[in-house]
């Protein structure tokens, strides 16, 4: 789209407001803002003061936000008028379409207005649907403050697997959708490309024939900007390379982390959602000023109410099964079945036996998570494992033969993938997650 093109369908939506034509100043601004320039590049070059630009600018963004019905700024002003121009494509999340009218009928702009407005797109195929939910009302609230309030740019929702991270987000989605212009849910379970996922968050938008990466991150960008999204990206954890420390991207993922960047960097009015079992640079916030980034760590439920429908019995004890299983729900449910089976729903008899019993299944869970860490983390996770109570840093560093870059490194890492907890007393100490614990003592 030329700069002519704009310029014609900007004086259109002009004199179907005002009655007037484009005069030569606004012409100039909008072909100043079309070339990316600044409103004191464009006064100085016409010979205008800046603050007379300026206004020329912002009354221009008013008559256009008026007509088209919705808001109009200097920065999203070209792709707003190419969008509108492409009416197939209005929605780049969507197929849907709007029908711009450019004719002086009132009633059918009217309509084109509404038709604006109401534009939404909603991509939750792939989310879970959520049947039951207990607890997490902080969580809830804690998501809500920042992304609907704050516009946190990138958030990510981080802990264990089976710890409610996926069930969270959904549920967040379930209380907030309408709030958003559009949403989209994508895994990385099996992870793609960023080339392949901008192609797949684009599909619906006419791109140039070959675009690069760089063309598509703009387009995304210019609808961050102009509309309310959300996208959540469940699974992340699987674009690191497995068998070093957490939080590496895999060479051919390593774009991500441009992206991450970028959300975080840029001005837009979306937020981006990373599901992830592992924590990496991009997550960690250091100066909250600076940077709208936002990280929510998640523990175990303790609410019997999780164990209801599974059969169990003896509810006086469903609490003290919970905490002995992290109230992690993965371990629960798989707990649960065994009781079920081999102790006919008596939840009190298994307890009797006083054992942390690790099933099969989270056997083969934890051993894709042992395999899945550095060599330097599994020695400090056996030795870890030898300990009852959880032990100083020093202490741990004593009885291990590790370097101290690649100790500190692997207790760090251990850390990024919530492994091991840091208990604060007068002395910092670490503890394995226990359940993992008497996994590591047991099986390896
Ligand atoms: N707040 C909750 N209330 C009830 N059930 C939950 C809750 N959070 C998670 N669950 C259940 O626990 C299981 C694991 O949750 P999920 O969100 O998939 O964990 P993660 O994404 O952390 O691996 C799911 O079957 C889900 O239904
Ligand atoms: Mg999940």
């Amino acid at each position: 789209m030329n700069v002519t093109e704009i310029l014609q369908f900007a004086d259109q939506l002009i004199i179907n407001k005002t009655g007037k034509r484009l005069d030569d100043l606004q012409k100039t601004v909008i072909t100043g803002v079309y070339e990316g320039k600044t409103y004191e590049t464009i006064a100085e070059e016409c010979n205008r003061s800046e603050s007379r630009v300026r206004s020329v600018g912002r009354k221009l963004w008013q008559i256009l936000s008026e007509s088209l019905g919705e808001d109009v700024n200097k920065h999203n002003f070209c792709w707003t008028i190419e969008r509108v121009i492409n009416n197939s494509q209005f929605y780049n999340f969507g197929n849907n379409q709007i029908n711009y009218c450019h004719n002086d009928n009132n009633e059918s702009s009217k309509n084109t207005k509404q038709g604006i407005k109401n534009k939404l797109y909603y991509d939750l195929t792939i989310a879970p649907k959520i049947n039951r939910f207990c607890d997490r009302t902080s969580e809830i609230d804690t998501l809500s403050k920042w992304i609907l309030n704050q516009n946190t740019h990138l958030i990510s929702i981080l802990g264990l697997s089976g710890i409610g991270k996926t069930t969270l987000v959904k549920r967040f989605i379930d209380l907030h959708q309408q709030k958003f212009d559009a949403i989209v849910w994508r895994s990385l379970k099996f992870p793609q490309s960023l080339d392949l996922l901008l192609d797949d968050l684009l599909k619906h938008h006419k791109l140039d024939s070959l675009p690069t990466i760089n063309d598509k991150l703009k387009q995304l960008f210019d609808i961050l900007t102009n509309k309310k999204c959300l996208i959540i990206l469940d699974d992340l954890q699987n674009i690191f390379i497995p068998s070093q420390f957490a939080g590496k991207y895999q060479p051919e993922y390593q774009d991500y982390q441009t992206l991450f960047k970028m959300i975080t960097e840029t001005q837009h009015q979306s937020s981006v959602i990373l599901i992830s079992q592992e924590q990496c640079p991009e997550m960690e916030c250091l100066d909250e000023e600076l940077y709208p980034i936002k990280s929510l760590e998640l523990s175990g439920l303790d609410n019997p109410e999780i164990l209801k429908n599974t059969g169990l019995k003896n509810k006086d004890s469903w609490l003290k099964l919970i905490k002995l299983y992290e109230g992690n729900l993965l371990y629960l449910k798989s707990i649960s079945i065994l009781i079920n089976k081999n102790y006919d729903d008596q939840v009190a008899d298994f307890l009797a036996e006083n054992t942390l019993h690790i099933t099969n299944q989270m056997q083969s869970h934890f051993q894709e998570t042992f395999h899945h860490l550095s060599p330097q983390e599994q020695e400090i996770v056996l030795e870890l494992s030898k300990f009852e109570n959880p032990i100083s840093r020093e202490e741990l560093r004593q009885s291990l033969n590790l370097s101290s870059v690649d100790f500190n490194n692997g207790l760090q890492s251990l850390q990024q993938r919530y492994l091991i907890t840091k208990i604060k007393e007068d002395k910092i100490l670490f503890k394995l997650s226990p359940v993992f614990q008497e996994y590591v003592r047991t099986c390896c």
